[in-house]
């Protein structure tokens, strides 16, 4: 288990604390995207319990504005998903900072490789140094289809 991070700005906090995080709120926001639709209560609880989860949350009153989570072996590699902003809360830099801070502490842990997925928010990860990789080398497997 890592240290817990935190960083503040404009009455804002993020951390990396689990205990902080918002599972209903959570749980609504990521069962409601494309890459997670139906997505259960229980796995989505079970996937944050596994992995190293982030979220930002507005000092005054607790609130949380923005969620993701990094699965990682702690050592060499990293994967980043379930980014989600507040949509009252995005432009305003949110998704980059929680991106960022993340990077920032697995290179500093000194991991390798930081991978993410996804199918139109390249602008939010291009600028921390994100590229797309060679569609020719990576490869995947869809567990349920190929065994059930
Ligand atoms: C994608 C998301 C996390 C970005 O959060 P945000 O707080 O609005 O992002 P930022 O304000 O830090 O934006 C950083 C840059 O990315 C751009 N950007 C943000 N979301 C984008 C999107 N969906 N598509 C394309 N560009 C996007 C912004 O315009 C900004 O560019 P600029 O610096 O040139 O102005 C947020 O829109 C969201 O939660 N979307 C729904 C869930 C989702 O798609 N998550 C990402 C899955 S990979």
């Amino acid at each position: 288990m890592s240290p817990v991070l935190q960083e503040r700005r404009d009455g804002l906090l993020l951390s990396t604390d689990p205990g902080l995080i918002d599972h209903e709120l959570v749980h609504g926001w990521i069962s409601g995207t494309y890459w997670a639709t139906g997505r259960s209560a229980e796995t989505m609880r079970r996937a944050i319990a596994g992995s190293e989860p982030v979220g930002v949350y507005r000092e005054a009153d607790g609130r949380q504005l923005a969620f993701a989570r990094v699965v990682t072996d702690g050592v060499v590699f990293a994967y980043l998903c379930d980014v989600f902003v507040d949509p009252e809360c995005r432009g305003r830099g949110l998704g980059g900072w929680l991106v960022r801070v993340l990077r920032d502490d697995l290179a500093r842990r000194g991991l390798k490789r930081f991978v993410l997925v996804t199918r139109d928010a390249h602008r939010v990860y291009a600028p921390l140094g994100f590229e797309p990789v060679d569609a020719g080398r990576w490869m995947e497997c869809d567990l349920q289809a190929a065994t059930g």
